[in-house]
């Protein structure tokens, strides 16, 4: 008969081998899931998109409910790029930048933030949309995450894209009236061009604008601070602060060392000098097109964020059979300020973001930064457009 000692080291190899095997088991089961969980959705936007289809050919298929102009693209010959939009929570780029990111040196180091993330933005969400991390506000039963289908192609005078995703359950939100923030509009989408000139642009798309001192994140500027900044006029701050990016402020905060406050809304640049930087480039060009009310809003960010003053660009919507499918098209070239005019021989860094579930503000779904190009099928171009 083994000693006692023996005994007790056995029994205790058999509870780690037990453990483990259930921790495998457990893996196993959410890998399972999630397969069968992307086996699901991909069956429903092909059942959707053959509805579109036959709707389109003329066929008794419902037809599906679109607004305003419909495009020509053949969408069966353009290529798709699946990107999963992710719940941010309050992940500012002065976070990026500090000792709770696991990625901050690589990113002060020129790293782009899909070398790392982008094949786990599901998990990222989950994680912080249950306020594991990054999160004080919870919105409980809010999904964490929305995969979606990007597609884009051009021709002479435009650009299209398509985006293609699945509908959420809804998840009332707590600190909303009635459970929604904005009761008009189910679904936002909202996209941001940008030049290499913006700083952080290529590496992550839309996130340099994203500031901790901004409205609902958590340096939060107070009314009172707002009205004693003498410059402060110069700046719309009905809604409190908005989005900025480094090129219209003279210094920006992202470490906080000493207590020192993160981000930059106080330290605008001249005049002049915000006015060189839009012309030269230096702005992140943003569209916004509200699904309910059908609303485009063509603007920049910049000093601030502007809804308005570009040429506008066109949308069609349609939900069927619980995939929504939206449809840009925007010229190619435009001379309004805050407009980004694609050469197609260059390449453009592209974010964008769902408000799901009449969400608003920051509880958005955000895509980490990508790169989009014109017939250019290459590293470092996750969305290539093709020419119709
Ligand atoms: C060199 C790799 C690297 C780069 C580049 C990088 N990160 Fe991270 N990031 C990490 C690591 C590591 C963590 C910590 C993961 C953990 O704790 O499980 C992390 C965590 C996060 C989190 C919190 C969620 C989580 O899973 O912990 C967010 C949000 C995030 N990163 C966003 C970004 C964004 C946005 C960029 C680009 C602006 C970026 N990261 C660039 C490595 C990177």
């Amino acid at each position: 008969m083994a000693r006692p000692n023996a005994t007790l080291h056995l029994f205790q190899k058999d509870i780690e081998d037990a453990e483990k095997a259930a921790i495998e088991a457990e893996q196993e089961k959410l890998r399972k899931a999630e397969e069968a969980a992307k086996k699901a959705e991909d069956a429903k936007i092909a059942k959707a998109e053959a509805a579109a289809k036959a709707a389109e050919s003329g066929s008794t298929a419902p037809a599906p409910k679109s607004e305003g102009a419909t495009s020509s693209v053949n969408w069966d010959a353009v290529p798709s790029r699946d990107i999963t939009l992710f719940f941010p929570g309050t992940a500012s780029i002065e976070w990026i930048h500090g000792r709770e990111h696991g990625g901050k040196r690589a990113f002060t180091k020129g790293d782009r933030c899909i070398e790392c993330h982008d094949s786990e933005t599901m998990d990222m969400g989950e994680k912080i949309v249950t306020g594991e991390k990054l999160e004080e506000s919870v919105i409980p039963g809010k999904r964490g995450s929305i995969p979606v289908t990007v597609q884009a192609s051009y021709d002479a005078d435009n650009l299209y894209m398509k985006f293609s995703w699945p509908e959420g359950s809804h998840a009332a939100i707590p600190f909303a009236d009635g459970g929604k923030m904005d009761p008009a509009n189910q679904v936002k989408l909202a996209m941001m061009f940008g030049s290499d000139d913006v700083e952080f642009a290529d590496r992550s798309g839309c996130w340099g604008s994203c500031h901790d001192d901004v409205k609902n994140m958590p340096g939060e500027v107070d009314d009172a601070t707002i009205k004693a900044y003498a410059d402060a006029s110069r700046l719309d701050t009905s809604g409190g602060i908005t989005k900025y990016i480094s090129e219209s402020r003279t210094d920006i905060e992202y470490k906080g060392k000493r207590g020192a406050k993160l981000g930059g809304w106080d330290k605008l640049k001249s005049e002049d000098e915000i006015k060189a930087a839009l012309a030269g480039g230096g702005f992140l060009d943003l569209i916004r097109y509200e699904v309910g009310t059908g609303k485009v809003e063509d603007g920049y960010l910049l000093d601030e964020r502007k809804m308005s003053g570009g040429q506008g660009a066109t949308f069609t919507s349609n939900l069927t059979d619980g995939i929504w499918t939206v449809e840009m098209t925007r010229k190619l070239n435009s001379d309004k300020a805050g407009d980004v005019s694609f050469d197609t021989d260059g390449v453009y860094n592209f974010g964008f973001a769902i408000h799901d579930d009449f969400s608003d503000s920051r509880f958005h779904h955000v895509s980490l930064g990508y790169r989009l190009g014109f017939d250019k099928d290459e590293e470092g171009i996750e969305i290539n457009a093709t020419k119709q």
